[in-house]
């Protein structure tokens, strides 16, 4: 596992930005898996940044981690609609070669065997950017999901509900449900590199590197991982 710890946001986004376009440049298709959440934000903007000044992402392929069950892509709290916003249409990415979760299909089961499908015939996820929640989550496998669990239907904790209610009106809007890849599906990806910020989520960052790998701490999976990078901040490093 290598570990960067740097204050700035924006060189720890260069760093990736770096990789992303390295890997594009020697393989102009690669299979690049994206999360959500604010973490990873600075890297979509300098993503961008290196379109507009040239980079062609035109043949890239794009995977999403997981969607919240019950909403489409047109609702501004979807992780699909956060995709498009933040790295489809800045980034021009070719939309025929994403492939998101859907959160409305009628049959969620055969949605996650389809998504597993399409993994496998793009030849597997080269590189994979991760965010971690603050009870270590991994996508959306909370504590107790199995180390080998794959994409499937799953019920998000109450402390989950609660951070991320901060994007909606009100506590009682945030989805009880999500369809999220596993953390199995997850660390079949070639390079998994994670990324945190925040004291708040030293807890999660420290049971991540040093803590045993156990189920209650999905992120500690990573540790099984010969591929992994991690970038934090002085704040998530202080319980190192
Ligand atoms: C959500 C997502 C995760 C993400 C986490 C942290 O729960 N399902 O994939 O890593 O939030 O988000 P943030 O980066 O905003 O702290």
């Amino acid at each position: 596992m290598e570990i960067i710890i740097n204050d700035d946001h924006q060189v720890l986004a260069k760093i990736v930005v770096d990789s992303i376009e390295a890997m594009v440049r020697q393989k102009p298709d690669s299979v690049l898996g994206v999360a959500t959440g604010s973490t990873p934000i600075p890297i979509y903007e300098e993503l961008t940044r290196r379109v507009e000044a040239g980079l062609d992402l035109s043949q890239i392929r794009i995977f999403g981690l997981d969607e919240y069950v019950s909403l489409d892509e047109n609702n501004a709290q979807s992780y699909a609609y956060f995709i498009r916003q933040h790295i489809i249409e800045p980034c021009k990415i070719n939309p025929a070669n994403v492939r998101l979760l859907s959160g409305v299909a009628e049959d969620l089961k055969a949605e996650a065997a389809d998504f597993e499908a399409a993994i496998k015939a793009a030849g597997g996820v080269d590189l994979q950017i991760l965010g971690v929640g603050h009870n270590g989550h991994i996508a959306f496998n909370e504590p107790t999901s199995s180390l080998a669990s794959r994409t499937r239907r799953v019920s998000l904790t109450e402390k989950t509900i609660e951070a991320n209610s901060r994007f909606y009106n009100s506590v009682d809007e945030v989805p009880r449900h999500a369809i999220s890849q596993g953390i199995g599906t997850i660390l079949e990806a070639r390079h998994l590199v994670m990324l945190a910020y925040g004291e708040e989520k030293g807890y999660a960052v420290k049971e991540m590197i040093e803590g045993p790998v156990s189920a209650m701490m999905p992120a500690s999976a990573l540790q099984l991982h010969p591929h992994v990078s991690v970038l934090i901040d002085e704040g998530a490093a202080k319980t190192l």
